[in-house]
């Protein structure tokens, strides 16, 4: 099982080629890499691309909001009510269309579901590049939503069914890179684009494109085997097998099939409120889940991948906000990699405590900066390190809590709990994501929170967070998911180090010393496609 359905349950057999080696890859197979690729594409594009075009003349003009002040103005104007609107309906959007994503995925089938999902956010694009109203880009950002959450959670699922195991880990690896790449993209794109009247409509619709060839792409993929073997057709099931692996592989994984179809079913019978309960520590595992999603967005990322251009446009000239974005952008794609080569050397808990301590540092840095003992509108160098703050504050959510934040929720549930237990994690995640980009421009008015004092407020959930690692999270490195239940169930509080873990452990549990990829981990654990994990039973 899966949680966003990527990985199985417990290590399986895996097929070996005649001359010892893994299978060969088939041709085929790539289309699944592509399908993540271009579905990650998309999300970080809609993530990224609305922030720079708040401040476009063309934009701005055409939604009758004033201009950017250029003068260091007292009030930033510009940071308006239907701002908020138009960011974070986007998330609302998202929740509304994980939610009946499983539903269609098991009802049409994997590879009509992302094809109807396409069309959704296609439909969407569409809207939004022709927007003549806020309404109408409203309704787009909506609907855009609605495409993207289902897209997230029917592509992921096909990708991992039709994608051999040994590269699964790999493409869902591709898949966060992905997202960070599209978010950098649309920032590249708004560079481009702001100096044309029209460009914003390319900023919101671009990524149309590369729905529309999804739908073209997906028409020459076969559907996914497991979702034809779970509704009675095995033989067709087996023929796509035959396309997508070598001969040799198809009875073993028909095998696996029917066991994960078993393994299904059981956790079908679970309850929600099963996550509840104060056996097996439920309880205590679910809450911690849940504060770990939601304090990922009460980092303020968001803040920042939604509205550094209009933030710094508070005290740059519009164009080097948005070049100011495209680095913080790029910094946050590039930074991605540290955290593939760290957590299994350093950990989660390191990661996470070492992540809400930079980002407090660097966030009371900037604090300091942009308050009145600062001349920041005016002093170029102190504008210009109010950036590069932000850039290190970007470096420290991109290796922390950016990845690690989806980690740790997917390794705590028992195996199956899991599906229930990360679409709840997950729903929280969006949720704040939803708040984060609603108040942001509210707390950024100089009657509310003002620059400083956002800051300030996102500083002070880091300190927490902070002092919540070090009490509450658990150390999950080297404990392999299936030992994971065994260690915890019976205690209070999950043991806070692998140290603390192992001595936990019976010599005979002890750890098999499996050291699992970490690119297993972050298939399992996608913030792209975990919200409906509940969704894809059989997985
Ligand atoms: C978060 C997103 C955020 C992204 C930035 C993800 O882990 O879930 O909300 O926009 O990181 O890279």
């Amino acid at each position: 099982m899966v949680a966003g359905g990527v990985m199985t349950s417990a290590p399986r057999k895996q097929a070996i080629a005649p001359d010892g080696t893994h299978p060969p890859i088939k041709a085929l197979v790539c289309a699944a890499a592509a399908v993540s690729a271009i579905g990650g594409l998309i999300f970080g594009y809609d993530i990224g691309g609305s922030g720079g075009t708040f401040t476009m003349k063309g934009f701005r003009e055409q939604m009758d909001w004033p201009p950017v002040p250029t003068d260091g103005a007292e009030e930033p104007g510009f940071v308006t009510d239907e701002i908020g609107w138009i960011t974070s309906l986007f998330a609302l959007g998202a929740v509304a269309g994980s939610i009946p994503s499983g539903w269609f995925t098991d009802k049409i089938g994997r590879k009509y579901s992302i094809i109807l999902y396409s069309i959704v956010f296609t439909i969407a694009a569409v809207i939004m590049g022709c927007a003549n109203s806020v309404h109408m880009l409203y309704a787009g950002r909506f609907i855009g939503g609605i495409g993207v959450g289902g897209l997230s959670m029917a592509s992921t699922c096909y990708q991992s069914e039709i994608a051999p195991e040994s590269i699964r880990g790999l493409l869902v690896a591709l898949q966060q890179l992905s997202i960070t790449f599209g978010i950098f993209l649309a920032a590249l794109a708004n560079v481009g684009l702001k100096t044309w009247s029209e460009g914003w409509r390319l900023s919101y619709c671009g990524n149309g494109f590369l729905s529309f060839a999804l739908i073209i792409l997906m028409m020459f993929c076969p559907e996914s085997p497991r979702w034809l073997y779970k509704v009675g057709k095995v033989e067709q099931a087996r023929a796509v097998l035959h396309k997508v692996r070598q001969d040799y592989e198809v009875d073993m994984e028909m095998d696996l099939i029917a066991e994960q179809e078993k393994e299904a079913q059981l956790a079908a019978q679970h309850h929600w409120s099963d996550l509840f309960k104060a056996a097996n520590n439920m309880r205590y595992r679910t809450l911690v889940g849940i504060a770990i999603t939601s304090f990922q967005q009460l980092t303020g990322i968001n803040a920042i991948m939604y509205f550094a251009p209009v933030i710094f446009s508070d005290f740059l000239s519009t164009d080097m906000a948005l070049i100011a974005n495209l680095i913080l952008m790029f910094v946050n794609f590039i930074s991605t990699f540290i955290t593939i080569a760290c957590v299994d050397k350093y950990g989660r808990r390191s990661l996470l405590a070492y992540g809400a301590a930079g980002m407090t540092i660097t966030l009371l840095v900037v604090c300091l900066l942009s308050s009145d003992l600062a001349d920041y509108k005016n002093d170029a160098a102190v504008s210009w390190t109010i950036v590069g703050f932000c850039a290190l504050y970007v470096v420290n959510f991109a290796f922390s809590w950016g990845p690690v934040g989806w980690i740790v929720p997917a390794e705590i549930f028992p195996l199956d709990l899991r599906g229930k237990g990360m679409s709840l994690t997950t729903s929280a995640n969006w949720l704040w994501n939803f708040i984060i980009g609603k108040v942001t421009p509210e707390l950024l008015r100089q009657d509310r929170l003002d620059l400083w004092g956002t800051f300030l407020f996102f500083a002070a959930w880091c300190i927490i967070m902070f002092v919540f690692t070090m009490l509450y999270v658990p150390e999950t490195r080297l404990v392999a998911l299936e030992e994971i239940d065994n260690v915890v169930s019976g205690f209070r509080r999950l043991p806070l180090s692998t140290r603390a873990t192992k001595a936990r452990l019976a010599p005979e549990d002890q750890l098999p010393s499996r050291p699992r990829d970490i690119t297993d981990k972050l298939g399992d654990t996608s913030p792209y496609n975990a919200s409906s994990v509940e969704m894809a039973p059989g997985v």
